[in-house]
């Protein structure tokens, strides 16, 4: 009985010790040094005397009491790693002295809370602050009201422009108090609201507050991505690419949008990232015409279609953005090849152009010259230097903790990480020969831009289309994978 019970005892601690050191969490996040790097980034470029103020982004409620999964805005995890929402930092430029302590930055969190985190998990608050995320100072959101912070003594108080969509909810400490105590304090509403008579004293305000440094500062923070963000972007992109492959070996015409959806998001799990980056894309024949097609309903996708598939892993944060499109059949018609082909040689084309220096523009151009005169041979369009929206959109964007990342689009730099996705849609309808309608082909890969010139993160993925061709003749698991007939 003794010994039954010194071994219940010692599982118990066991299970709680391999808890507290669980082997299968992932241990890659950025690090506290990253984001306190960040911070003194971001200090640096500031002038003397100012603060610099960030909200966590708000919950968005889906129905009744279900909210959408919830997602950080990628400032403020860019600055803090703190991933709950009703959260603000304020980031100044000199130690402050308030309450007989000295510090240069203080995050609000939320409150510990046993009951909500009986339902929803638990939350970091202040300690955890303090020892996971390295804040010397943090408080809980409700003591933001009471804090010992004159906002009127600094030249400068920076903050992002605020959106309407934050709901006030029962609590006095969530984002909604957070944003009115700070407008109190800065005397925000006396110059928006126009409350104050004396234009005089709101000029005064109106100078000390400052709604576009952040977004100029912090779009050149994140342009330029440190080795530390480097490995997680390489690890969603190479989620991606992954993805792509055992689809391309899956696939059969008999497969939905939505199935093919799954495998890529399947593979995303596998690896451990833990959302897409943005909604999948996976439209099939002329549903890949439609560049932001995320309905993915169509329940067949069809022998003789293309279907276009742009889907990113999101991994720690970090998200990729690939586009590849191949055959159902696993084999492209001559139409559907000769105007891959014409995508693919655009693309390589734009890619040599991301090179240290050279402006950002310029692959834009010379893709834009490739697409126009293939099309206008190929008898598509009557000559290269007419309008058409065969191909509507750029060529490229930055990726990072957003998909589409901030950046200032003025000349490549070592360490940027932008997409080249050209492409050519042709809508059934279009003003052609029919034998091209219902073709949509986007080539989408995530370049590296080095010293040495530019490295494809995502070259993995098979891109010509003999390539995608030959990798659709492989096996794949999911061959044998056949579910029972629903009753
Ligand atoms: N996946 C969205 C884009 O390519 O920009
Ligand atoms: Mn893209
Ligand atoms: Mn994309």
């Amino acid at each position: 009985m003794i010994l039954k019970k010194l071994t219940f005892i010692s599982c118990f601690l066991i299970f709680f010790g391999s808890y507290a050191q669980n082997p299968f969490l992932p241990e890659d996040y950025l690090t506290k040094d990253f984001h306190k790097d960040r911070r003194e980034a971001l200090r640096a470029k500031m002038p003397a005397n100012s603060v610099a103020v960030f909200f966590a982004n708000p919950v968005r409620n889906r129905a009744n009491d279900v909210d959408y999964v919830y997602h950080q805005h990628p400032n403020f995890y860019y600055l803090t790693g703190y991933k709950e929402p009703h959260a603000m930092v304020l980031i100044f430029k000199e130690n402050q002295a308030v309450d007989g302590k000295l510090f240069n930055e203080v995050l609000f969190v939320q409150e510990r809370n046993e009951n909500a985190e009986m339902w929803t998990g638990k939350r970091l608050g202040i300690i955890g602050a303090q020892d996971q995320l390295g804040f010397k100072v943090a408080y809980n959101g409700s003591d933001f009201k009471s804090a010992a912070i004159d906002f009127s003594k600094f030249d400068k108080i920076f903050f992002e422009e605020f959106k309407n969509d934050v709901r006030d909810t029962n609590s006095n400490a969530d984002l909604y108090d957070l944003i009115k105590t700070f407008k109190e304090k800065v005397s925000y509403n006396l110059i928006y609201l126009n409350d104050v008579s004396n234009d005089k004293i709101r000029n005064e305000i109106k100078n000390n507050l400052d709604t576009q440094f952040l977004k100029k500062t912090m779009t050149s923070l994140r342009e330029i991505k440190t080795e530390e963000e480097l490995v997680l972007l390489k690890k969603a992109i190479e989620i991606s690419a992954i993805g792509q492959i055992e689809i391309m070996k899956a696939m059969h015409p008999n497969m939905s949008e939505a199935e093919a959806q799954g495998v890529h998001e399947f593979v995303y799990k596998k690896y451990g990232a833990e959302y897409e980056g943005y909604p999948s894309i996976v439209g099939a024949g002329n549903n890949g015409c439609i560049l932001h097609y995320i309905d993915n309903t169509k329940t067949l996708i069809g022998d003789n279609n293309l279907i276009l598939m742009d889907l990113g892993a999101e991994y720690h944060g970090y998200t990729a953005d690939v586009t590849r499109t191949i055959p159902a059949n696993g084999k492209f018609s001559p139409e559907q090849k000769l105007i891959y082909d014409l995508v693919f040689k655009a693309q390589e084309a734009g890619i040599k152009a991301y090179t240290v220096g050279t402006k950002m523009s310029k692959p834009h151009d010379i893709v834009k010259k490739i697409i126009n005169k293939g099309l206008a041979e190929l008898g598509i369009i009557n000559s290269e230097k007419i309008y058409h929206t065969y191909f509507p959109h750029g060529s490229m964007h930055h990726i990072g903790l957003d998909v589409h990342d901030p950046g200032n689009y003025n000349r490549f730099e070592e360490n940027m990480v932008v997409t080249m996705e050209p492409g050519i849609y042709i809508p059934n309808g279009s003003d052609c020969d029919e034998k091209w309608w219902g073709i949509g082909i986007r080539i989408e890969d995530d370049i590296l831009i080095t010293k040495n010139g530019p490295v494809n993160l995502s070259e993995k993925a098979p891109r010509t289309s003999e390539e995608v061709e030959a990798t659709m003749k492989l096996s794949s698991v999911l061959d044998s994978f056949i579910l029972p007939k629903l009753d």
